[in-house]
């Protein structure tokens, strides 16, 4: 289980995962490694998958897992038990298993997704196995661009700086308050001198919005 293939199955913005934490203890006279993540950080309207999978311990067998959640209360999500099947109690909320154990798929999240997520696993011969995973979602705007703040092209060069905003509406790119682009990514051919100067990137979501600025200078011919 590689964390790219991870990420993939949570269709999310790979670089929001704050820490992912291998954590070994011991239990009986075996340790456990459970691939989970202590924090996770999301967006209001991600997709978020938590995991909670069993490394290094093949010959394990899956009794049960659970979901919980422990924001005022305990709130059971979702339950699993080979002979009876899974059972799941929450809207927004996909128990998904694999051999080794367990992802919580929550899908467009919202702010009071934040709190504790619990996984127990119980497996024979090894007894029950617990897991933590704190999640906190941020209403903000996330904005990703493939460049710097400072962009120097050669002269005749072309230049495309895109972005990617999450969540997002609207983009506008803008240059001494003159509309250049309506688009996620700006795009210059042939940079000539008056290319040069400050551009700005606005991204409109719902009634926030996120501005950045790039610097785009025309390098000076070095003869
Ligand atoms: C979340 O998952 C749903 C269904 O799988 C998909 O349609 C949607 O585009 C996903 N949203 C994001 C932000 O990835
Ligand atoms: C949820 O669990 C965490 C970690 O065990 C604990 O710090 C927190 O106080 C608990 N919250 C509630 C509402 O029970
Ligand atoms: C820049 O873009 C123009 C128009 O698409 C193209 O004709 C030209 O070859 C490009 N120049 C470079 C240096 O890539
Ligand atoms: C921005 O626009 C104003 C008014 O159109 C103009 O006076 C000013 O020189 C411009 N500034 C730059 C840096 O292009
Ligand atoms: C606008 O902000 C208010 C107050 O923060 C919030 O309740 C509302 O849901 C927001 N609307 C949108 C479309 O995001």
């Amino acid at each position: 289980m590689s964390l790219e293939s991870l990420n993939m199955a949570g269709g999310v913005l790979g670089t929001a995962f704050s820490l992912l934490l291998l954590a070994s203890i011991t239990q009986g006279l075996q340790d456990v490694d459970v691939l989970h993540y202590e924090k996770m950080e999301a967006v209001v309207g991600e997709n978020v998958t938590l995991p909670c999978i069993i490394q290094s311990s093949p010959s394990l067998t899956i009794v049960s897992v659970e979901w919980r959640k422990n924001k005022s209360g305990n709130t059971k999500l979702a339950v699993y038990v080979p002979t009876y099947g899974l059972r799941q109690f929450w809207p927004n909320v996909i128990m998904q298993m694999v051999p080794s154990g367990s992802y919580l798929h929550l899908h467009d999240v919202e702010t009071w997704d934040s709190g504790f997520y619990i996984c127990d696993i119980t497996t024979f011969p090894l007894g029950s196995i617990r897991r933590e995973t704190e999640l906190k979602i941020k209403d903000e705007v996330k904005l990703l661009c493939d460049a710097e703040s400072i962009v120097e092209v050669p002269p005749g060069e072309n230049v495309t700086i895109s972005c990617t905003a999450f969540p997002a509406d609207h983009y506008k790119w803008t240059k001494n308050n003159t509309l250049v682009s309506e688009i996620q990514s700006l795009e210059l051919w042939l940079v000539t001198e008056a290319h040069s100067g400050i551009y700005t990137l606005t991204v409109n979501t719902g009634n926030k919005s996120v501005h950045k600025e790039f610097s785009i200078t025309e390098t000076v011919k070095s003869s």
